[in-house]
């Protein structure tokens, strides 16, 4: 949760820096204006050498920066697209957005993207994979990078969740061709609504930064008006006041991650040892975000004491269980594409995931978390866990 937690002057102070110079709002242009100040393109540079890559592109929402990523690497009518069936909405909508075909796979007791179902659910109209770090633990991504390079897929990582996480010491996001990021106002860093791509590749960070601004090309030799087009595009543009709280909260992250972890720990610490609780499994080498401490418990009834519990103590979950209907893709029966893709039968399509996400438990996790409230969370769910 969240960099939201810590809003303050440093943020106030870079919001009035882009009126000190001038107030120029849009990211490009009005040179002589602006004097110097260009807060998004300066965000892209700080972001991308803190995730040590070459190249980022911010955009207007996580959403967008999924749109985006599906568009430079040229997918369309006709492909289609695996991500898994743990996520949010977005990850779908942005494949259906493509004109391509969503397909989900089931997870593991990673709670994400089970890497023997990717395998199963490859067609030769396959094109791209989009794993999800979901609540902030990272995915399988060493096996599912390998799948997509012997089949010949490209891998996008939705990174959502994942902002300030690593594995095996890379950052989230940078393992794949393209890894996205949301900044709307409950991620780990927040520009209220806002976006970010990464990438290796100078040519697809290209297509996408043209895409993402009607075809654009930027060319420094020519006026906007005159500019160099190659393709069609749209308009994902962030704007400067965004980019200007996006620097603020840039350099907060690493301070929200520790305290998270810190923060986490302690939780569990608190709870480990009630009966039935059984941890998320986390793959070797996971520095998680700690957005959320993740476990399982006996069965579904359990799942809901639990937040039954904790809300008559004044407390929360987030997302497990109460939001299975939300995030998961068994039940997203307002998505024709889904729909058919799945045979029509989306409720049997993903049934070894529910049973495993309907026994699930989220805590949400802060930077603020007191002594007191870790006491309220064990007492909760001792109450909820003794009655088995
Ligand atoms: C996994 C995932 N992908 C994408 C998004 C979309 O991000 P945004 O809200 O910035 O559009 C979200 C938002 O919650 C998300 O959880």
């Amino acid at each position: 949760m969240p960099g939201y937690e810590l809003m303050g002057s440093e943020e106030l102070l870079e919001v009035q820096d882009v009126f000190n110079h001038g107030g120029v709002l849009f990211r490009h242009g009005f040179d002589a204006m602006r004097n110097d100040c260009y807060k998004v393109r300066e965000f892209e540079q700080t972001f991308a050498a803190q995730m040590g890559v070459p190249h980022a592109l911010a955009v207007s929402s996580g959403t967008a920066a999924l749109r985006v990523a599906l568009a430079a690497l040229g997918i369309s009518r006709g492909d289609e697209v695996i991500t898994q069936c743990f996520t949010f909405v977005a990850t779908a909508e942005a494949i259906i957005e493509s004109g391509a075909t969503p397909i989900c796979t089931d997870i593991d007791l990673t709670l994400n993207m089970a890497p023997a179902d990717l395998e199963r659910r490859i067609t030769p109209r396959t094109k791209a994979v989009i794993i999800v770090h979901m609540l902030g633990t990272p995915a399988r991504l060493p096996e599912i990078r390998e799948i997509c390079r012997q089949r010949g897929l490209s891998l996008i990582e939705d990174t959502a969740w994942g902002c300030g996480g690593h594995l095996q010491g890379q950052s989230l996001g940078s393992w794949g061709d393209i890894g996205t990021f949301s900044f709307d106002f409950a991620k780990t860093m927040t520009t209220g609504e806002g976006g970010m791509l990464i990438f290796r590749d100078e040519q697809l960070w290209s297509k996408a930064a043209a895409w993402h601004d009607h075809g654009h090309e930027n060319n420094p030799s020519v006026p906007r008006w005159e500019d160099t087009r190659s393709s069609s595009g749209f308009n994902y543009r962030m704007m400067e006041l965004q980019g200007a709280i996006g620097l603020a909260q840039l350099k907060k992250l690493p301070e929200v991650v520790a305290a998270q972890r810190a923060n986490k720990m302690d939780l569990w610490q608190a709870i480990f040892d009630l009966p039935g609780i059984q941890p998320r499994v986390v793959p070797e080498g996971s520095a998680e975000t700690a957005d959320a401490l993740v476990f399982l418990v006996r069965d579904m009834a359990t799942a809901l004491r639990c937040r039954e519990e904790l809300l008559k103590a004044g407390l929360a979950t987030k997302i497990l269980p109460e939001a299975v209907t939300w995030h998961f893709a068994g039940t997203w029966h307002h998505m024709a594409e889904l729909v058919q893709a799945h045979e029509g039968q989306l409720e049997k399509a993903f049934m070894a995931s529910h049973a495993i996400l309907s026994r699930a438990v989220s805590l949400p996790v802060g930077v603020r978390l007191t002594p007191n409230a870790t006491k309220k969370v064990r007492h909760a769910l001792g109450i909820a866990l003794s009655t088995n």
